[in-house]
């Protein structure tokens, strides 16, 4: 189990690229699986997330080739796979397990997915629910609708699923069944989460149809196979991008990063807090994508909740590390799915904010956070979430003396070569 220990930062000056977006690398590979033909994929994130979906495929006998750490050429079986010879292991990756999931239901075969002890707490009744619906039988053997699960795929009949969460997994999951079934299938979300499964569908030329927030596919149909180039991850970005901010005199550019509207929620919110700002979209094909430059400044307060909660949850870590740097009491609230994460998201903020000296109100969708206060070093955990321990870092640059976190081998989750980045960033004095 690797610590770190982080002394305070000099002003950062600094261009940066960050590796691939998460949610994209995992349907990147779904989709052209599902695809007719040969599809080569680049900027593809080499994290253990997006791996165990890479291995995940090749169980299931999709041949895939990898060029190098993050190019891939995967060839398409038309969505026909084979029974895998033993348990799929989804590792950490909540998106591997659901999504999935839906397109296992469609398969006449049985398979079993598992994953570690924190995917194996999280709740799957959200998919398995609108899969039975659609005709799947899958069985969760951890009880309670937690993992393991055993699917017995077969024939599914498209449904019209109205989630009672905004989830882009959930939504993601039936959509993919949905290809697979009967006639017409949609979901009808109550906030609009991430969009990348519409857009990656679209990319292969699968015709998903958007109405508000409803997205409906059609059965039956067979998906074009294209290259695709997948944009760096906001997500990851955004711990850069806070650090900078709340910097006053600081400058951070970072390059090609994924700006789709859906994920773009923090650079709202880093505006709102007084950050300077600019978005340049320098594509939009596939996903938009494009280069953020931030200039810091003295942070103030803020409020999230809402509609916006979806679009920042994976953010919410690394924003309330923002409103412990910011003047003032920020509130987060309606983000009651933090609790359902890689851990229970409010209470390991919590904890940790407080660990550094900040005073935090935990609530049951929630927090309120009192910022400005001078930090102290502190000693803290990373719960085993790769979110968790990167925003500690980065509330480590801000504080008198060092930090230390434990635990930091979950960040390969989602950010393989976050530390060396952190290193170039705390030496980029002017
Ligand atoms: C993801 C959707 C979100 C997000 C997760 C990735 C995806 O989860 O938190 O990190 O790739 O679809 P939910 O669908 O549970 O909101």
């Amino acid at each position: 189990m690797t610590d770190w220990k982080i002394r305070r930062a000099p002003t950062i000056h600094a261009e940066i690229k960050v590796p691939g977006d998460k949610s994209i690398s995992h349907r990147s590979i779904m989709l052209a699986a599902l695809a007719n033909g040969t599809a080569q994929i680049t900027g593809f994130l080499p994290s253990e997330d997006c791996l165990s979906t890479m291995k995940a495929f090749q169980q299931l006998g999709v041949k895939i080739e990898r060029v190098d750490e993050t190019t891939l050429i995967v060839h398409g079986t038309r969505g026909k796979f084979t029974a895998p010879s033993g348990d799929i292991d989804c590792g950490n990756s909540g998106t591997t397990m659901r999504l999935l999931s839906g397109i296992l239901a469609a398969q006449p075969f049985r398979s079993r997915l598992v994953g570690d002890a924190s995917l194996s707490k999280r709740p799957m009744k959200r998919v398995m629910q609108p899969l039975a619906q659609m005709g799947a039988r899958i069985t969760a053997e951890g009880g309670d609708g937690r993992a393991p699960l055993v699917i017995e795929g077969g024939e599914l009949n498209g449904i019209a699923y109205t989630s009672p969460v905004a989830s882009a997994q959930v939504k993601s999951a039936v959509l993919l069944a949905g290809l697979f079934a009967k006639g017409t299938t949609s979901v009808t979300e109550p906030e609009q989460s991430r969009d990348h499964s519409e857009r990656m569908l679209a990319w292969h030329v699968a015709h998903p149809r958007r109405n508000g927030l409803t997205v409906s596919v059609l059965g039956g149909q067979s998906l074009e196979s294209r290259d695709f180039d997948v944009p760096g991850d906001i997500s990851s970005a955004a711990f850069w991008l806070v650090a900078a901010a709340a910097q006053p005199g600081a400058r951070l550019m970072v390059k090609n990063v994924g700006l789709n509207p859906t994920r773009t929620g923090i650079l709202a919110v880093l505006i709102r807090m007084g950050a300077h700002v600019n978005e340049m979209i320098e594509s939009s094909e596939g996903e938009p994508r494009g280069s953020v430059e931030v200039r810091g400044t003295r942070l103030k307060a803020t409020t999230i909740g809402g509609k916006e909660i979806p679009n920042v949850i994976d953010e919410l870590p690394i924003l309330a590390v923002a409103a412990a740097l910011a003047e003032g009491r920020t509130v987060i609230r309606d983000a009651k799915e933090l609790r359902v994460k890689e851990t229970d998201r409010i209470a390991a903020v919590a904890m940790n904010l407080r660990a550094f000296g900040v005073q935090v109100d935990e609530r049951e969708d929630g927090m309120e956070i009192v910022g400005g206060c001078p930090l102290h070093g502190a000693e803290v955990e990373s719960f085993g979430d790769h979110r968790i321990a990167m925003s500690a870092a980065i509330l480590g640059l801000f504080s008198e003396e060092q930090t230390i976190i434990h635990d930091t081998d979950c960040v390969a989750t989602s950010y393989p070569g976050f530390y060396e980045t952190l290193q170039r960033v705390v030496k980029s004095k002017k």
